[in-house]
């Protein structure tokens, strides 16, 4: 008979792996869905002079997609995939790609003894140690590196909304046409946190038509419950459907929520030995994921909803992460009367909770949501998409 803790333990080990709801995928077999995205990926990465950059919220999926492109290409391309960070300049980058890429180099040795004679020995080395002397870059470095750099290279940019004020950005756009006209073989990605590919990489005319621009939007219901559905295979264990449904629609398109409420759902049922989840499990769950949802997104929520006096912040804020939104995730003021007076469980109407709509925009409580359009049209968003996601699971959890 197996016994209890080894139940837990193994059951535990695999829920680890299938669920991963604070780290990137990096694995084909859990990646969900996203097929149109990496078809339009791949077409433009096959095409010479085309570089790709993909944008979308923050948490959307966009490393994890990396991933799989570069897991896709690896067996006939060098793919080499880095991270920038605020401290970058425009060497530091290139420095950190060639020292990603290795390449076979011959060199002379020198006879050892008095029988050997001079010969040749191929050496793998980084291609940063060809372009550099005494620690320090070359003059020409990037035109000798990318001379020297494999036939089929492609390099991801993660992270590229990271760049500060080190980085000079149009000396960057000046190589990526020398790229695309220069050395074809060689395409870069860029990938970052934007609402549209001029807040990633800025609008240059000059390389427009050089680039392919690849929008990562929320996932779909089906993308999501994908998600539960492998991972509960793998892991041998079943959840009500009612449960996946409530899950799926928690996380409102991010990936993040359906990993983090799976774990912690699976993970309640399997302390009481049982391999079907219900809505019991997910009720602890949500509680659970709370409180292990960032402390960014936390703390927000608490600065927007905090007050002294009873109040309706929190409820106009739930209001809102449940209306449904336009194509650019906007609501307007009269779509949440209706929501708001069942959640209020009396009616209100918009002079009821417009002062607070006003406020949540404003910097005392933290702009978690911003308002677009102008005054008589105004509509709202969320500042940070995410977050609806969040409000979600914390209003459910004071219900
Ligand atoms: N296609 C997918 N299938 C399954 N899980 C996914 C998928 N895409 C992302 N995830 C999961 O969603 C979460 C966020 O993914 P990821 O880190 O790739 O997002 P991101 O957009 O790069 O985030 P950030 O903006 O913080 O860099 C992770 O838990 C990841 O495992
Ligand atoms: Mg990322």
């Amino acid at each position: 008979m197996i016994d209890v803790n080894e139940f837990y333990t193994k059951k535990l080990q695999v829920l680890n792996s299938v669920f991963v709801p604070s780290a990137p995928i990096e694995v084909k077999d859990i990646f969900s869905g996203r097929n149109k995205q990496i078809q339009s990926c791949l077409d433009a990465l096959f095409q010479k002079g085309r570089h790709v950059v993909l944008y979308g919220d923050r948490g959307i999926g966009k490393t994890s997609f990396a991933n799989i492109i570069k897991l896709i290409l690896l067996h006939d391309h060098c793919v080499v995939k880095l991270n920038c960070d605020s401290q970058d300049t425009f060497e530091s980058l290139w420095k950190k790609v060639f020292n990603r890429i290795f390449v076979t180099y011959r060199q002379k040795q020198q006879p050892i003894g008095l029988s050997s004679k001079e010969h040749n020995v191929d050496e793998r080395i980084s291609l940063s140690s060809l372009v550099m002397e005494n620690g320090e870059l070359k003059l020409n470095f990037l035109e000798n590196g990318l001379k020297l750099a494999p036939e089929k290279l492609i390099v991801i940019f993660d992270e590229f909304d990271r760049l500060g004020e080190s980085f000079n950005q149009m000396q960057f756009v000046d190589q990526i046409k020398n790229i695309s006209d220069n050395y074809s073989g060689i395409t870069l990605v860029f990938v970052g946190v934007a609402e549209n590919v001029n807040n990633l990489i800025g609008k240059h005319p000059s390389i427009e038509r050089n680039l392919k621009q690849i929008h990562l939007p929320a996932m779909t219901y089906e993308e999501l419950k994908n998600i539960c559905i492998t991972g509960l295979q793998k892991a041998e264990m079943k959840m009500e459907d009612d449960v996946i449904e409530q899950i799926v629609k928690f996380s409102c398109g991010f990936p993040h929520f359906v990993h983090l409420l799976c774990f912690n759902s699976c993970k309640s049922a399997v302390f009481e030995q049982k391999e079907e989840v219900d809505k019991r499990h997910l009720n602890l769950a949500v509680q659970q994921s709370v409180d292990e949802t960032s402390e960014s997104l936390r703390e927000a929520y608490q600065k927007a909803t905090l007050a002294t006096k009873d109040n309706i912040f929190p409820q106009v804020l739930w209001a809102c992460s449940r209306v449904p939104e336009d194509e650019n995730g906007t609501f307007q003021a009269n779509d949440l009367v209706g929501i708001l007076s069942d959640i209020l469980e009396k009616q209100i109407q918009i002079q009821g909770f417009s002062y607070h709509l006003g406020k949540l925009c404003s910097k005392e409580r933290g702009n978690i949501l911003v308002s677009v359009g102008p005054s008589n049209r105004k509509r709202y968003k969320f500042k940070v998409p995410l977050m609806k996601a969040f409000v979600k699971l914390k209003s459910f959890d004071k219900k």
